[in-house]
């Protein structure tokens, strides 16, 4: 999604800012631009492409400045419609969706007002430069009044000595440091250890100087609430020796694991009991590879504890009318704790009366704060953008409550932490996946096969691959081949099998069987070694034997290998797939 930085100070501000962007490429852009002010003059450089492509912003004097990273919603990725946008000196970047923007642009036209770009984002800085009366904070404050949707904003005004950043529903941080202040949507671009960071809430504005950073509410009034000094662990990750940060990150899952399985003990000390005591129904609304998760865990607590879940995309949760019980536990599950569906939905959920569970990565995301109880998990940084440890760490943490939920109703359910042994085993186990990219690089459609919670798997599996291999890949459920799409199999499509529970496990090389006589290559993953010397499988990947309720967890690490290893194949950069982004802020 679309980034935020920016800098006053006394150093130059255009190193400062290209630095910051570079941090933010991991959520996923398509132009950049940056503005400096260079004696007062605005100086704005705009590309479509990398942040590379700024090059001639080096040689922009003065040290102050706002830059951006844009992912495209409204208009092209071009130049012209990258941030920032400039009207009457008046110079905007914008996160989020204006949804009254068309409106608000048929206004300033008939003002005679002309615009230079298809966005939303560039009758902001018209609403602003409207509303400038002398003082830039007020002017914001003024505009913001008129915006619906959402909206992280940082404003430059020629002449000016300040920054001014506003807030809606799109993550913004402002941080000062010795003599400088910063801005940034995300930590990453801004941390330095030592620096007082402050978090900026729903319909908060920032004013920062060289000198300080300052809060106001909505009617301009001081807020006063002290910084959180960045820690080490914010700081910007590195990629070590690895040649992307997905690949190392898959190399962090038993980490990821180890640090979010949770005791019955800590529920119980952290107010979980009563919930768990009580739930009968639990519903979990998720986005992406979160929503796979939710799948995963409703495949184990339904066979485990037989206590209905549903798992709802956060998408249709909040605009499909669910019929929700209010006495249901709402589990809402988010890596980035700011996905703005998934925001929504827990939302809905609230006000339905449910309680609702946060599941997330980011202990300081908008999630975390409207939610009645909090589980984070310990996967740390993941800059990938396509999740990889995140995943096992949600199911580490699902599984737990799964077994908090059997400990205080007195049942018995296998340990989720037996599975931490198995992620390394299943990451050295996976390596034969390396010699399938040709095949897979080369296919025209490919399909991911299971049933039960191999299915799951199988939908996560496919998700991977199609978003960084950019070819077509299905997740599909065994059984349901027959009906239809069986008539895609042939020897350009190649199938991963999946089958790690006992009494399903036959069932699904039936499906092996129906796609070889049709000429597709067939790769078995599995943790039964009788099945890999079938003639049908061309080439298979034996892991470690676990609860069959709980094998998602070391199932889609081949998988994510998978998608990784037929990138790299392709050329493609699986750490920035193409039109994706790492946090959807936008619904
Ligand atoms: C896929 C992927 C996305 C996210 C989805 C939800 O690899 O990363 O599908 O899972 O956008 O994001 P979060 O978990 O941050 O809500």
């Amino acid at each position: 999604m679309c980034g935020i930085v920016g800098y006053i100070g006394k150093r130059r501000a255009s190193p400062v800012l290209l630095d910051g962007l570079k941090k933010l490429e991991y959520r996923g852009y398509d132009s950049a631009g940056i503005a400096v002010l260079d004696q007062g003059i605005l100086r704005v450089v705009k590309r479509q492409g990398r942040v590379e492509e700024l090059g001639a912003a080096h040689s922009l004097d003065g040290c102050i400045g706002i830059g951006h990273t844009r992912w495209a919603t409204h208009g092209a990725p071009s130049a012209r419609n990258a941030h920032p946008h400039v009207f009457r000196g008046i110079a905007v970047v914008h996160n989020g969706i204006i949804e009254n923007a068309a409106a608000l642009r048929a206004l300033c036209l008939a003002r005679g007002e002309t615009f230079l770009s298809d966005t939303d984002s560039e009758v902001v800085a018209h609403l602003i430069a409207h509303a400038f009366c002398g003082d830039l904070l007020s002017a914001v404050i003024r505009a913001a009044r008129e915006l619906t949707g959402s909206f992280a904003l940082a404003v430059l005004r020629e002449g000016g000595e300040e920054i001014v950043c506003a807030r809606k529903k799109s993550p913004l941080i402002a941080a000062a440091g010795e003599g400088e202040s910063f801005v940034a949507s995300d930590i990453p671009a801004i941390a330095a250890s030592g620096r007082r960071a402050y978090i900026l809430q729903d319909g908060e504005f920032a004013r920062l100087t060289a000198e300080d950073v300052q809060l106001y509410d909505e009617n301009g009034a001081l807020i006063a609430r002290e910084g959180v000094v960045l820690e080490e662990g914010e700081l910007a990750p590195d990629r070590g020796t690895y040649a992307h940060f997905m690949r190392k990150e898959i190399d962090e899952i038993p980490r990821a694991v180890q640090n979010s399985l949770f005791s019955a003990d800590y529920f119980q000390k952290n107010g979980f009991s009563e919930v768990l005591c009580q739930t009968e129904y639990i519903d979990i609304v998720a986005c992406g590879t979160a929503y796979h998760s939710g799948l995963c865990a409703k495949a184990a607590i339904e066979e485990l504890l037989r206590i209905p879940v549903r798992v709802f995309l956060a998408s249709e949760y909040r605009y499909t009318r669910p019929i929700v019980r209010g006495d249901a536990l709402t589990i809402a599950v988010s890596q980035s704790g700011e996905t703005a569906d998934t925001l929504a939905a827990a939302q809905l959920a609230k006000e339905k009366g449910c309680k609702v569970l946060a599941l997330t990565n980011c202990a300081r995301s908008t999630l975390t704060r409207m939610s009645d109880l909090l589980l984070v998990t310990g996967a740390g940084r993941e800059v990938g953008v396509a999740a990889t440890k995140s995943f096992q760490a949600q199911l580490a943490a699902l599984y737990s409550l799964c077994a908090a939920l059997a400990y205080f109703r007195k049942k018995r359910v296998p340990s989720p932490k037996d599975l931490l042994p198995l992620c390394g085993q299943s990451i050295r186990e996976s390596a034969a996946v390396a010699g399938w990219a040709p095949c897979f690089a080369a296919a025209r459609n490919v399909f991911f096969l299971g049933r039960g919670a191999d299915r799951c798997a199988a939908l996560e599996g496919s998700l991977k691959f199609k978003e960084i291999t950019y070819l077509p890949a299905e997740g599909y459920a065994a059984g349901e081949l027959k009906h239809g799409a069986l008539a895609l199999a042939d020897e350009t499509t190649p199938v991963v099998a999946l089958a790690f529970d006992e009494r399903l496990a036959e069932k699904t090389m039936n499906a092996v069987h129906e796609v070889y006589a049709r000429g597709a290559p067939v790769f078995l993953v599995t943790c039964f070694p009788a099945l890999c010397g079938q003639k049908e499988v061309s080439s298979f990947v034996l892991l470690p034997a676990c609860e069959p309720a709980f094998s998602p967890m070391l199932s889609v690490i081949p998988l994510q290998l998978l998608a990784y290893e037929t990138a790299v194949f392709l050329k493609n950069d699986p750490d920035k797939p193409r039109n994706l982004a790492k946090s959807v802020t936008v619904e």
